[in-house]
């Protein structure tokens, strides 16, 4: 089942974006990893609201690709960066239109994602995905409330040598893969915003009644628990490649 960002476009900066840790650590493995230079052309495929599209478009020319019309809207509302609605595996650009596709947690979207990184092989020289490893994924308290939601997530990401085997297919040699820890401290109050505005796309497919149970067990128990901090610590891996 896909989810409808429609739904999620008007709150998706506020509970997901944090210009510290977009900078700090997306930005900053999407560069290192992508081997981006200041005025190499970037698609950023799967862009949603632009958040990374418009830190890199003082520095690069970038154009933003996703299907979802209301993220696209926010997007467009931050430029100077080119917005385009389309699916990402079909891209309307010609052949070698970009030094470098970043996909930033999209590939988990996509019906098919082989097609999408084909796709993409066409139109750029370099890729580099960000995306969740499931196999070392943990959610701590999360999963407590949502007893389903990881084994949903490793159902819908696909696992890493899987990506490099289809980067690998798809005409890109070598991928290498890095692996960041991801710390972030946020008050309890926040990070129970963010879940009460569903800033895990998986949250829209847990079975009926679990979304619900779930809040109200981390109502009545981060606070007890944690106080009025509370710390992030997930680990996310970028792929790059070039062809
Ligand atoms: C988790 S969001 C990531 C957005 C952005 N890359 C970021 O990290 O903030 C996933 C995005 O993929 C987009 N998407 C899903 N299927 C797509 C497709 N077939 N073609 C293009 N974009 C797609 C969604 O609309 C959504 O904006």
């Amino acid at each position: 089942m896909a989810v409808d960002y429609s739904r999620h476009a008007a709150d998706y900066d506020r509970v997901r974006a944090d210009e510290a840790m977009d900078r700090e650590f997306w930005l900053r493995g999407l560069v290192e990893v992508g081997h981006l230079r200041d005025g190499e052309s970037v698609l950023d495929l799967g862009a949603g609201t632009g958040r990374f599209a418009q830190l890199l478009s003082t520095t690069n020319r970038v154009v933003a690709i996703d299907s979802s019309d209301a993220m696209l809207r926010i997007a467009r509302a931050k430029g100077p960066f080119e917005c385009v609605e389309g699916d990402g595996h079909r891209l309307p650009f010609r052949a070698d239109t970009f030094d470098l596709a970043m996909v930033v947690m999209v590939l988990h979207h996509l019906g098919d994602y082989g097609a999408a990184l084909r796709d993409a092989a066409r139109v750029a020289h370099r890729v580099v995905v960000a995306t969740s490893d499931m196999t070392t994924r943990r959610l701590g308290i999360l999963e407590e409330a949502f007893p389903s939601l990881l084994a949903i997530d490793r159902k819908r990401f696909p696992p890493i040598p899987a990506i490099v085997h289809a980067l690998e297919a798809a005409g890109f040699r070598a991928p290498i893969v890095v692996d960041r820890a991801y710390v972030r401290t946020l008050t309890t109050e926040e990070q129970l915003d963010r879940v009460r505005h569903r800033y895990l796309s998986t949250f829209d497919l847990l079975p009926p009644g679990e979304y619900e149970r779930g809040l109200r067990f981390l109502e009545t128990e981060m606070p007890r628990r944690y106080g009025d901090r509370f710390e992030i610590s997930a680990r996310f891996t970028f792929v790059g490649a070039t062809r």
